[in-house]
């Protein structure tokens, strides 16, 4: 694999004049997802199941997770070397204190044109508005299935499907749109109730995107089976409400779109397992600790909380940055099928998905 460091691969920001990294394998930095909570009110059985994250399980002290000051550092950091685009993720990031005030700070960051946040809908209600006015573009809720005893079994019996339902309508009238809603797919569990939840959000303009389960960290004894490919999806879909495919908006963006042919709106597939996007992945993950991720399927991470409550300087905050970027090769859902399990992959919860 060729070393695409040197001078002449470094790109030159007009706007900052800053160098903006490459990684080996010439994909630049652009979007920075940040967790901001490691804990969550959910127990998804794919994700935290009870059994691990038990009443007793240590999450992160509160002083073990960045403040504020620092994840917006970080952030101002992060877009001198080319992100444009930030997610506030968790955990459940509307678990922590005043989040409006963090997104407000974000959304002001020179250079960042789009903020967004993932929760799974049940704080929402409640911070749409502060949010929307803090900055916020638009949200994205989890949510796999509208049936209730599914809905119940996909997120381990913490959730409140009407709470999630008006978090997305107080979402909506606030103005944090386009709205997604992710459903994951785990065959057996929820893929039977893939048409109602449709049946739903039709014709709201509500994005309904579905995301092939994946083999993301260790705890959920991910088999391949579990996971139905979208071409499974979309073929069950279609025969139902006829589909056709809609260009993408943006360079590298995960969910191929699909608009109904009878007019009533987009959903999109994020198909990690059957059809990887490594080759475009411009995403960096940032856990609440201050752990830089790579990749998603990382086992490791380099911690930038150690130099950044050790004095360390912005030139140096900015070095270590590039340097992680510059030496990144990932690339693991491409190479999914020759990997045997890896029993040190990083947990979703921890870095947001
Ligand atoms: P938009 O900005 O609205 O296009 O959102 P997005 O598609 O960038 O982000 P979102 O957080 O909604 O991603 C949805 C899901 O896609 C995540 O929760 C993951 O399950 C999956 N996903 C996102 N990024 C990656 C990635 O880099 N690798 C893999 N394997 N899956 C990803
Ligand atoms: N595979 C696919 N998606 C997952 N998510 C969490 N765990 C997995 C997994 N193993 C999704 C959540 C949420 C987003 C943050 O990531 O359901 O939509
Ligand atoms: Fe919480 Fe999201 Fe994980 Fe479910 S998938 S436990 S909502 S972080
Ligand atoms: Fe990016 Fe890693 Fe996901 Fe590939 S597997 S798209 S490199 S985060």
């Amino acid at each position: 694999m060729s070393d695409l460091r040197g001078s002449e691969k470094v790109i030159r920001w007009a706007k900052s004049g800053a160098p903006a990294p490459v990684d080996r394998l010439a994909r630049p930095l652009r979007d920075l997802r940040i967790s901001v909570m490691d804990r969550c009110n959910f127990r998804c059985p794919y994700c935290m199941p009870e059994d691990k994250y038990h009443k007793d399980f240590q999450f992160l002290k509160s002083s073990e997770r960045l403040s504020f000051d620092e994840i917006l550092r970080l952030a101002q950091l992060f877009a001198r070397q080319g992100v444009r685009k930030l997610r506030i993720t968790g955990g459940e990031p509307l678990l922590r204190q005043n989040l409006p005030d963090l997104v407000g700070d974000l959304s002001r960051i020179d250079g960042i044109d789009d903020v967004a946040l993932t929760t799974n809908g049940v704080l929402l209600a409640q911070h749409a508005a502060a949010l929307k006015a803090a900055g916020l573009a638009r949200v994205t809720v989890s949510l796999d299935s509208l049936d209730e005893d599914v809905f119940v079994a996909m997120n381990g019996g913490r959730g409140n499907r009407e709470r999630v339902l008006e978090g997305i309508r107080e979402a909506i009238s606030a103005g944090l749109t386009p709205l997604k809603v992710n459903c994951v797919v785990v065959r057996g569990v929820n893929d039977h109730t893939v048409l109602g939840l449709l049946e739903h959000f039709r014709g709201t303009g509500v994005i309904v995107r579905f995301i092939e389960y994946m083999d993301v960290g260790t705890i959920n004894h991910w088999k391949l089976a579990d996971t139905v490919p979208t071409r499974e999806l979309l073929a069950a879909i279609g025969a139902r409400w006829p589909l056709s495919p809609v260009g993408g908006n943006y360079h590298g963006e995960v969910a191929s779109r699909y608009a109904y042919d009878d007019g009533q709106g987009e959903i999109g597939f994020i198909s990690s397992v059957s059809a990887p996007f490594c080759g475009s992945c411009t995403r960096a993950r940032l856990s609440s600790d201050g752990q830089l991720f790579t990749c998603l399927f990382a086992n490791r991470g380099t911690d930038l909380k150690l130099p950044l409550r050790s004095g360390a300087s912005d030139d140096e905050l900015r070095a270590m940055i590039a340097g992680v970027w510059e030496h990144r090769d990932d690339r693991y859902s491409e190479l999914r099928a020759g990997l045997r399990g890896d029993a040190s992959k990083v947990e979703m919860y921890y870095i947001g998905g």
